[in-house]
């Protein structure tokens, strides 16, 4: 069978993880795909460090830039993370140069997902991203595809497990906000700069991608109201839970008369409800929507294994050769985004 040669930029929690995947899998994505899946080219910052995977079949570059546009490799793998920097210059050279993308870096998207969309538009490859939400929870896909007969009111959502983390585990065993940190750090769920988990910004970021996925508008991360947990104490968990709540980080994105809201910030949910019940590394979507009404995924949220399922599944979509429009629409099509007041007292 023809083989597909691919090349990962970032070789951490889920790099490591998305060969080791691959490698589990290669009998089995042969037979799904008709195509022999190889890793031929890898890029990180030391060439040296002892790694979770086997690379050893793989040519380092030490330019991720070089790799995205090498002769050597038909599809590009951003791993590295963060909204400029390597990750931007990599994927966007990789793009420009024709060869299709699959990525986890949802701050990269919500900072450039329009102009991304568009260099992939000019060059008619993929621009894949399932990863970029919500971890193994295949949710791009279930909005993109899965609801195409739908038309959407209202996506919200646990959407960080490192937050949930935290709070889940700061409520059962009454351990300090930074010890709970902490341990998210060390299982490999919190973002290089944990600011962006606790301060609401990874949740916002993810959100804006579902946004633009639901209601067909252009990406906006900037017009979402954020507020984080990092004020969040054992004391306000102990508050909530005598009153028969929890708190849960939420992003929400509804339609309202005004246009869509989009807001990010600690909410207190009945202890009683679905969600309450998500807990630990845990992430939840429900999407409220006018045929199927209401549907809510729940799976895991972060860390190695769970993301590189998302990431496996783009990369066996490319090797079959399948291409959907990233947002589910033409980027011609996609609305202009109108930001909306948040009206807090709506809760979650
Ligand atoms: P990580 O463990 O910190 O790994 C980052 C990798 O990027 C490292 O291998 C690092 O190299 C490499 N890197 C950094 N700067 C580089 C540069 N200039 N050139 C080449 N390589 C460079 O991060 P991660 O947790 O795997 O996250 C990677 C991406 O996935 C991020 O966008 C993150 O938001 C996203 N994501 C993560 C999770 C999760 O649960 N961890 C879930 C969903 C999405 P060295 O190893 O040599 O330092
Ligand atoms: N830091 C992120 C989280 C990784 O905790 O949800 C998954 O996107």
């Amino acid at each position: 069978s023809e083989i597909l040669r691919v090349g990962i930029a970032g070789l951490g929690t889920v790099g490591a993880a998305v060969a080791r995947l691959l490698q589990r899998q290669e009998q089995a994505l042969m037979a799904r795909t008709g195509r022999r899946i190889v890793v031929t080219g890898v890029s990180a910052r030391d060439a040296g460090k002892k790694r979770d995977a086997d690379f050893s079949g793989a040519e380092f570059f030490h330019d991720p830039v070089k790799l995205a546009t090498s002769e050597t490799i038909d599809l590009f793998v951003e791993l590295i993370g963060g909204s400029e920097g390597p990750a931007r210059a990599s994927v966007e050279s990789a793009l420009a140069h024709g060869k299709p993308v699959v990525t986890a870096n949802k701050a990269l998207l919500a900072a450039h997902g329009l102009h991304l969309t568009q260099l992939a538009e000019e060059k008619r490859v993929a621009l894949s991203f399932e990863a970029s939400v919500a971890g193994g929870i295949p949710i791009v896909k279930t909005l993109r595809e899965g609801l195409a007969g739908n038309s959407i009111e209202r996506v919200y959502g646990i959407l960080n497990g490192t937050c949930n983390y935290i709070l889940s585990r700061m409520e059962r065993e009454q351990l300090s906000f930074e010890a709970c940190l902490s341990e998210a750090q060390r299982l490999g769920y919190a973002e290089a700069d944990p600011t962006f988990d606790i301060g609401g910004f990874d949740t916002a970021h993810k959100l804006a991608i579902l946004t633009s996925l639901a209601f067909g508008t252009r990406i906006s991360a900037q017009s979402i109201d954020i507020e984080g947990i990092e004020r969040v104490t054992l004391a306000d968990i102990e508050a909530a839970d005598e009153l028969g709540f929890r708190i849960k980080l939420l992003g929400v994105a509804q339609r309202t008369a005004e246009g869509i809201e989009q807001r990010v910030h600690p909410t207190m949910v009945s202890k009683n409800s679905a969600i309450a019940q998500v807990m630990g590394v845990l992430n939840a979507v429900t999407i409220d929507a006018d045929a199927v009404h209401e549907l809510t995924l729940v799976g895991p949220g972060a860390g190695g294994d769970a993301t590189a399922s998302a990431v496996v599944a783009d990369i066996a979509d490319i090797a079959k050769g399948v291409r959907s429009a990233p947002f589910g629409l033409p980027s011609s099509q996609l609305a202009e985004f109108k930001r909306t007041p948040m009206r807090r007292h709506e809760g979650g």
